[in-house]
């Protein structure tokens, strides 16, 4: 398939998301930015559009998919109830990283949904995104435009890597400012569960509708949301994450560095600003402890710049699990497929 690049220019703008927005209201499927992480669109009432995303993937039919919307009114399309939690979430935090379930109505494919009775929803908060949703006049399906398993794409050329050829279009705008993807929030059960940390915090949303409870998946259950069983965020080589205070978790890694070395293997630590300097060889920081946001926004990044390397196992620091640390932990942890040595002591 040949894949349309847009560049996105002040010059060109207009006419580029106009382009992008006809291919999608014609049935096909376009990668375009948002301010978590670039996705992958189609015609969310198009049945036949919507299998393309999946085919392109090579995603699972029963991972439902995300409809992304310009204007609350369009939620009118969708499901036919706003319950008051979800009306006080949205009036707070869209645009913006913050998915919500509602009650599918008729309209939506049960494609959208992998055959759920919830559909989640969320405005992005990028002009990008914004505008292309308007200009396609309909509602617009989107998973994170990278193959199914890898780490989700936060700059256009990861994108490019893992789409082109496979979808009709690639937008190529800016960097994504948040870099992981939404939170996600079922507020139809009570308490309401977060299903996926992401760009908006439990605490945030505790403050606008009160207590929450995590989704543990409690012994063996099928996890709510069914993305969370999979594999996530993974790069090619195998990741071990270490946990503890600063100077063990370090201690641990540059011990088991050089056991790993001395077998031969080309060995990879993802590190921070503080920390780096304490490692040699293939060593990347994803910034300061004190700077979790940014971390959040490079830590896709890093995870496929070691692909880049051909580093056969990478090492990696943890962090707080407070705020921001919640989301960026909760990848960190699955693209270690929950693989995560204690090396002692408390991480302040
Ligand atoms: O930030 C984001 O959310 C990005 C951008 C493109 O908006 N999208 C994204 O989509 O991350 P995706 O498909 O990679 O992840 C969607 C998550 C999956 O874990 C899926 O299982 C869950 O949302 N999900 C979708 N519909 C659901 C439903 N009805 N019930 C429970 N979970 C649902
Ligand atoms: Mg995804």
């Amino acid at each position: 398939m040949n894949t349309l690049l847009l560049t996105i220019d002040h010059k060109n703008r207009e006419r580029t998301i106009k382009i992008a927005a006809e291919i999608i209201r014609n049935g096909g499927i376009v990668a375009f930015p948002t301010e978590t992480v670039y996705g992958l669109g189609a015609n969310a009432l198009n049945q036949e559009a919507v299998k393309k995303i999946y085919h392109a993937k090579g995603r699972p039919s029963d991972n439902p998919l995300i409809i992304h919307i310009s204007d609350k009114r369009d939620l009118r399309a969708i499901t036919n109830n706003i319950p008051e939690k979800c009306q006080k979430l949205m009036d707070t935090f869209w645009p913006g990283p913050l998915t919500l379930l509602f009650q599918k109505s008729p309209h939506v494919p049960d494609i959208v949904t992998g055959g759920l009775s919830t559909v989640a929803v969320r405005i992005p908060a990028n002009d990008v995104a914004l505008e292309l949703i308007r200009k396609a006049r309909v509602p617009v399906a989107a998973p994170s435009a990278n193959l199914s398993g890898k780490p989700s794409p936060t700059r256009a050329a990861h994108v490019i890597e893992d789409l082109k050829g496979r979808a009709d279009a690639i937008i190529i705008g800016e960097d994504c400012e948040v870099g992981l993807e939404s939170t996600v929030i079922d507020t139809l059960s009570e308490p309401p569960i977060l299903l996926r940390p992401g760009g908006i915090s439990k605490g945030q949303i505790e403050k606008a509708i009160g207590p929450i409870v995590s989704d543990r998946g409690q012994d063996g259950d099928i996890p709510k949301s069914p993305g969370m069983k999979y594999t996530h965020y993974a790069p090619k080589a195998p990741v071990i994450v270490f946990k503890g205070s600063i100077f063990n978790m370090v201690a641990e890694i540059r011990k088991i560095k050089n056991q790993k070395e001395k077998e031969g293997l080309k060995v990879g630590v993802l590190a921070t600003d503080e920390t780096i300097d304490q490692y040699s060889g293939c060593v990347l920081s994803v910034g300061s402890r004190e700077k979790l946001d940014s971390v959040a926004g490079e830590l896709f990044h890093v995870l496929r710049s070691f692909d880049k390397e051909d580093i056969d196992i990478i090492l990696s620091e943890s962090f707080t699990s407070e705020g921001m640390g919640l989301a960026v932990m909760n990848r960190i942890v699955k693209a270690a497929g929950y693989h995560i040595v204690d090396a002692g002591g408390e991480l302040l």
